[in-house]
């Protein structure tokens, strides 16, 4: 406990709220120590800086609602784990979370075939009605939710996938095992969302919190699809990422913009 109390600023500066600095400090604390790690106490932080017990309790909730620490009853405030990236490479849930080191899981919640409504059936390309496996899992990491995932797959394509325990399981490790699909390339869309009961029981999260919901559409090396899902992450534990270039289109945007006719 000692080592996260050293190295704090001996005071405020009478410049800013007590709160912001307060957070600000909290905040180099966290950079400094690994995930994990535990802060210093409320009350070492009330009594070092002779402010409110509120005004600590404010700038650690702050930096809860940020994903950055977490509060552990009766323990303590901890460093959070950094968030988990969604970039641009398309990865499994199962090998995201495995190079991060912890152990994925999925809890299936629902596991039917239906007949393709009709977005379903253009994103995957094939007449409405056609059978589709349906399933929703909750996704997990050491345990702790972290996403819910609503997929359909055709059932022609891959006949048995209603009989198969998609429980622990990757999907995308059992369609290239089963049926030696390989997933190539895929367009996903990244949708601010609100998650609400039931959803936000599932996630173990407080209704009302804010989040992510990605629509991706998997294809196989031939642009044929494959899977058309819909996956609610916790916006608390998942940031995206983006490489960007300026290259090529920024050129021809900046022409075309100048250019007039
Ligand atoms: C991610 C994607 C899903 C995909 C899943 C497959 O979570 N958002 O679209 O279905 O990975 O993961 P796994 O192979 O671990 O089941």
């Amino acid at each position: 406990m000692s080592t996260s109390a050293t190295h704090l600023p001996d005071a405020l500066t009478d410049d800013r709220a007590k709160g912001v600095q307060l957070e600000e400090i909290l905040e180099g604390v966290v950079a400094r120590l690994g995930p994990g790690s535990l802060l210093p106490s409320e009350r070492q932080l009330t009594d070092r800086y002779h402010v409110a017990r509120m005004t600590v309790r404010g700038a650690v909730d702050a930096l809860i609602a940020r994903g950055l620490v977490y509060r552990s009853p009766g323990q303590g405030t901890f460093v959070a784990q950094p968030r988990f990236a969604q970039s641009e490479a398309l990865t499994s849930f199962t090998e995201d979370m495995r190079r991060r080191g912890l152990r994925p899981g999925a809890r299936v919640l629902s596991h039917d075939v239906v007949a393709a409504d009709a977005n379903t059936a253009i994103q995957l390309e094939i007449e409405p009605g056609v059978a589709v496996v349906r399933f929703e899992r909750l996704r997990t990491a050491d345990n702790e939710p972290m996403a819910l995932e609503r997929a359909h797959l055709p059932l022609e394509r891959f006949p048995g996938l209603d009989e198969l325990d998609l429980g622990n399981v990757s999907l995308y490790d059992e369609l290239r095992r089963r049926w030696d699909t390989e997933i190539h390339h895929a367009d996903q869309r990244v949708y601010a969302v609100i998650h609400h009961d039931p959803d936000a029981a599932l996630l173990s999260i407080t209704p009302g919190q804010a989040g992510f919901r990605f629509v991706r559409l998997t294809r196989d090396a031939a642009g044929v699809p494959i899977e058309y899902v819909e996956s609610l992450y916790r916006g608390d534990h998942y940031e995206v990422r983006a490489h960007l270039h300026r290259g090529a289109f920024a050129d021809a945007a900046g022409t075309s913009d100048t250019g007039g006719s």
